[in-house]
């Protein structure tokens, strides 16, 4: 028989179980009180989703056909498709875009179709030459290992390429070098490449690739930011000490303006921080971010930035055609579309509702004319009008692979959330 103080433990164990069931079920409740009310926020169709997702189905098909066997497709210009080798930057964002539509469909052609280039690209693992290993493998290997499953295939080359990548940190500089030339120069691009490291230390065991990502997620917010929370899109580094040579622009109007393509990049990186490592900061400081983008007086009512917020012409009163978008960046807007639909689902109510409606005015935009190409049209790329860089002159309102990319991220992100 149970004594007094044995009936009294149980009474507390029964107490402390009644009482951790509650907490439970009204965290379960509020979870699925946040789905339901972001749900019901909702204001893109599944109908509207599963339109834009068919239509990259049939257009990527007409990209395969304008691309050479061991080459990646880049841009159209000139009524001419344009490939790069596979050591360029952007060389994963076709396989990658291939198996979001793969994964979207279930089309096992464009499996395939990915495949084949995943086999060309593979060699890229042993590049130390460039920091955007991120984009050309994560993008491209890492969805085929989250798509397939398939260790076996996937998980030596992705490790490979994150050792490649960390060859290019430096302890003192707290960075991972961007180019060569310069001093030591780290573009807030970089960003990009730090999911590839947090995935490196889930996939390996080893926790290094993770805390270099942290570092260079640091070091950036302490360099790279103005006060505005707007970023350089250079800092030059002095890598014996670490302290800053220079501020500059590469692929901005100048040192101190506000090129787009690069906030978005900033956002994107800082929302997939705090999802890597649930550190409030990050949030907090893609939320400033966000605020400084989305507040700009020069972005336009659409959603899709100027190739620079403080480029010397703007506001665009284009002479061209009606529907010209003269020096609107469609890839900064398809980055941002994708950023801040995740950045809705870390955020609650209003905050998460304010998010997703500048995402979906977005991908509104970029969903029709004279974003979005004609069927059949554009050389196979769904999306017109993006800005590569204009200080080099080159990729001016053309297509571009990561235009698509993040445009069809971004549709699939989308689609999640209707799902709930
Ligand atoms: N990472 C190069 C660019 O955004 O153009």
């Amino acid at each position: 028989m149970a004594k007094p103080n044995d009936k009294r433990t149980m009474k507390i164990h029964l107490n402390n179980f009644l009482l951790m069931g509650c907490v439970i079920a009204l965290f379960v409740l509020a979870c699925q009180q946040q789905s339901t009310d972001r749900r019901r926020a909702l204001r893109l169709t599944p109908a509207f989703i599963t339109q834009q997702l068919d239509d990259a189905v049939a257009q990527i098909k007409v990209l395969a056909d304008h691309v050479p066997a061991d080459r990646m497709p880049r841009t159209f210009q000139a009524d001419t498709s344009v490939s790069s080798d596979t050591e360029w930057w952007t060389s994963g964002f076709y396989p990658g875009s291939l198996l979001y539509l793969y994964e979207y469909s279930g089309d096992e052609a464009l499996l395939q179709l990915a495949k084949d280039k995943l086999t060309i690209l593979e060699k890229e693992k042993y590049n130390k030459g460039t920091h955007d290993l991120g984009f050309m493998l994560y993008c491209s290997f890492g969805n085929a290992l989250r798509l397939t499953g398939d260790t076996a295939a996937y998980k030596e080359i992705l490790l490979t390429g994150a050792e490649s990548l960390i060859s290019r940190y430096n302890p003192t500089v707290r960075a991972i070098r961007s180019w060569e030339g310069w001093t030591y120069p780290v573009i807030i691009d970089n960003m990009m490449n730090l999911e590839f490291l947090t995935q490196a230390s889930k996939l390996s065991g080893d926790p290094k690739y993770r805390d270099i990502a942290i570092t260079h997620a640091n070091t950036t917010i302490k360099n790279h930011y103005r006060p505005d929370y707007s970023s350089y899109h250079v800092i030059d580094y002095n890598p014996a000490d670490g302290g800053i040579v220079a501020k500059k622009t590469a692929q901005g109007a100048f040192d101190e303006s506000v090129w787009a393509r690069g906030q978005a990049w900033g956002l994107y990186g800082y929302v997939m921080m705090y999802r890597e490592t649930g550190d409030k900061t990050y949030l907090d400081f893609a939320e400033n971010v966000a605020a400084f983008i989305l507040n700009h007086p020069n972005m336009p009512d659409d959603g899709v930035p100027y190739w620079d917020f403080d480029a010397p012409d703007l506001p665009d009163e284009s002479p061209y055609a009606a529907d010209y978008k003269a020096n609107r960046d469609a890839s900064a807007a398809s980055i941002l579309a994708s950023a801040l639909i995740e950045l809705s689902t870390h955020t609650a109510g209003e905050t998460s509702a304010h998010y997703l409606t500048k995402a979906e005015k977005i991908v509104e935009s970029l969903s029709k004319a004279p974003y979005k190409a004609e069927s059949g049209t554009n050389g196979g790329f769904i999306l017109k009008h993006s800005v590569g860089s204009i200080p080099h002159g080159g990729e001016i309102d053309v297509p571009l692979t990561y235009a698509d990319y993040y445009y069809i991220e971004a549709l699939m992100r989308y689609k999640r959330l209707l799902e709930g």
